[in-house]
């Protein structure tokens, strides 16, 4: 687990666009690009949300804003406390400071799993997408986008992060093409699987890794 990586992180990072080119102050966005790719309809219409690595809780607070009572998970602290000041105003959404897997141990039921270049990126899906499974009500989506792998490196990955300390900080993530992560998804259960690239906006070249499944059993 690498939270002292993403404690430092953290501090490398901003609060973001206070408003969207639509004049919004907050919104949805799966893609690393602003205003770009498809919205909160790939939830469907959850009652109860969580996301996985929310970072300033952008989209958390997005979905509280419609409606949707939204928990925030992130293992750094930093990221936490400077979501929980930037939206104290909303009402259904707050933030906890925890590992997406530990979290995941004691949680209640979700209709809806996202994580946004989150979580799902740097955690080892043999272990986080059983426990996502476990913790959605049946009908309920996972849906989750980061980058697009490079060819021919797919599995675990290390990189570093540095921060002010100057010191490299080890993370890992996890990069699998589209068709693999449909078959790890079906493997732990998950149905109506779609995996996919979003291709990115003019003038860029990169697209963003976009998948949403969902729990189809009844056995809840
Ligand atoms: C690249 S940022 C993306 C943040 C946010 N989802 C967004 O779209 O702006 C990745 C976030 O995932 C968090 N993270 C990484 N590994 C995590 C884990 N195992 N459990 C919870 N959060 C994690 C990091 O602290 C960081 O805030």
């Amino acid at each position: 687990m690498s939270q002292g990586a993403w404690d430092v992180y953290a501090m490398t990072k901003g609060p973001g666009r206070a408003v969207n080119s639509a004049g919004h102050s907050t919104w949805f966005n799966w893609t690393q690009y602003a205003d770009h790719g498809p919205g909160v309809e790939l939830l469907g219409t959850p009652d109860r949300a969580l996301d996985l690595g929310c970072g300033t809780g952008r989209n958390a607070a997005h979905l509280a804003t419609v409606g949707v009572r939204t928990v925030g998970v992130d293992v750094a602290g930093a990221r936490v406390k400077q979501a929980q000041e930037q939206w104290k105003a909303l009402e259904r959404v707050t933030f906890a400071q925890a590992d997406a897997l530990a979290y995941l141990g004691s949680a209640p039921w979700f209709d809806a799993v996202y994580s946004v270049f989150g979580a799902l990126w740097f955690t080892d899906p043999a272990h986080l997408l059983p426990a996502i499974y476990e913790h959605l009500t049946p009908g309920g989506v996972l849906a989750f986008s980061q980058e697009p792998p490079i060819a021919e490196c797919y599995g675990p990955q290390g990189a570093y992060v540095r921060g002010t300390d100057r010191k490299p900080h080890a993370i890992r993530r996890w990069a699998y093409e589209p068709g693999v992560w449909a078959q790890a998804l079906e493997r732990f259960g998950f149905s109506e699987v779609r995996a996919g690239t979003v291709p990115a906006p003019d003038g860029e070249h990169l697209g963003t890794l976009l998948v949403t499944a969902r729990r189809c059993d009844r056995a809840r």
